[in-house]
């Protein structure tokens, strides 16, 4: 079965260009220069950019839908864009469907086509924003649940050498915000698809604090409603980046030993802590950083937003810069007053 999706995928040529702002095309919407810029709208386009030779010698990145990036400066190199669309049902088996989503899909789309045929797996990461791409590349996750439990496999192109590259799942290294391609694939690769394994017998995950709640208010526990009560919960909490331009949590929560816990909480007894296997313990860093006092603060034209301490915004004019510098003045808040250091989420590009 092929695309399913209501609107049809075009077939378009490569798109490059030179000394383009990146502006619109990150969700913290800072002024920066893109010394060249190619955006793939088929996966075939990649492979024929690749034969040209044009990255030699040339910095480069690739860019999803750029809501976990932080440009400080002007980029001189080459920004690559995979924008290929089109979700499609790659293998049905009596409990479980595979979907194949290209890089350039929408994941919060992904996820509403997963929940209308009534799919389970991913409905916890309702709304991300981002592609399906980088979905893997970072291992997002929220309220109980990381899309790498759900990935079956990665297709992705060799920027070495413009290879066809197929990657299990288990593969790719995927941890807490972490996978191979932050770590030794780290501009190796161009995520092209992903295959996403899901459940046709749901399996709820309503663990995290305030989700059964949330679903409870709205009606019967189905992936609908999970859906539904997961938007509700992040739009109450997480400032919306076409509105605010931000890109969600800046920093990682801290994963410390049991010991340290102890220590810490002589000094905090309210310091609160969540079981991460092995006798360690995530911190939540949005507290650490609200109890320095950060929460709601400005510095330049950079800001903490209000009602979540470890999301930074860009409420208007903000320079990269700015935003890089007051998050480095809050890492170094934090290790002073508790001896934790935070380790970003958003990736920087200096
Ligand atoms: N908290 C504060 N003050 C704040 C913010 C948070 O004290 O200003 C404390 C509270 O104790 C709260 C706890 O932090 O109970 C946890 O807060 P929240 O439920 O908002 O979750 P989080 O740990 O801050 C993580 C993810 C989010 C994800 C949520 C829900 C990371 C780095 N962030 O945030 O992911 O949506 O859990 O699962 O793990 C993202 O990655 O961009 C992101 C938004």
């Amino acid at each position: 079965m092929t695309a399913q999706k209501d609107h049809p995928v075009e077939s378009r040529s490569m798109i490059i260009k030179k000394n383009i702002s990146l502006k619109p095309l990150t969700t913290f919407q800072v002024e920066a220069a893109a010394r060249d810029y190619v955006r793939f709208d088929e996966d075939g386009e990649i492979i024929d950019f690749l034969r040209g030779d044009r990255l030699k010698g040339l910095r480069h990145l690739v860019l999803g839908g750029g809501s976990n990036l932080l440009f400080v400066d002007d980029f001189d190199g080459v920004v690559l864009h995979p924008a290929m669309k089109g979700i499609s049902v790659a293998a049905r088996g009596p409990d479980h469907v595979r979907v194949r989503a290209m890089a350039g899909e929408s994941w919060d789309d992904l996820v509403a086509f997963a929940v209308a045929h009534g799919w389970g797996g991913i409905e916890n990461l309702s709304r991300i924003p981002g592609n399906v791409g980088a979905s893997v590349v970072q291992n997002i996750g929220a309220y109980g649940v990381e899309v790498g439990d759900f990935v079956d496999t990665v297709e992705a192109v060799s920027l070495m050498d413009g290879r066809r590259v197929v990657f299990s799942g288990a593969s790719c290294g995927l941890g807490y915000r972490h996978s191979r391609f932050k770590d030794d694939g780290a501009g190796r690769f161009i995520i092209t698809a992903v295959v996403f394994r899901l459940t046709r017998q749901p399996e709820y995950v309503v663990r995290y604090p305030g989700v059964k709640t949330a679903v409870d208010r709205i009606g019967a526990l189905t992936l609908a409603n999970l859906r539904r009560a997961v938007i509700g919960i992040r739009e109450s909490k997480l400032p919306d980046p076409a509105v605010v331009p931000n890109a969600g949590s800046f920093f990682k929560n801290p994963v410390v030993s049991g010991e340290r816990v102890a220590g810490l909480r002589r000094a905090f007894p309210d310091l609160p802590y969540y079981p991460a296997g092995d006798d360690r313990f995530k911190l939540p860093a949005g507290w650490l950083i609200e109890r320095c006092g950060w929460k709601g603060r400005s510095l330049g034209n950079a800001a903490v937003h209000r009602d979540h301490a470890l999301v930074l915004v860009n409420p208007g004019g903000a320079t990269g810069r700015e935003i890089y510098d007051l998050s480095e003045r809050i890492r170094q808040s934090v290790l002073d007053r508790f001896g934790v250091a935070l380790h970003r989420e958003v990736v920087v590009v200096p």
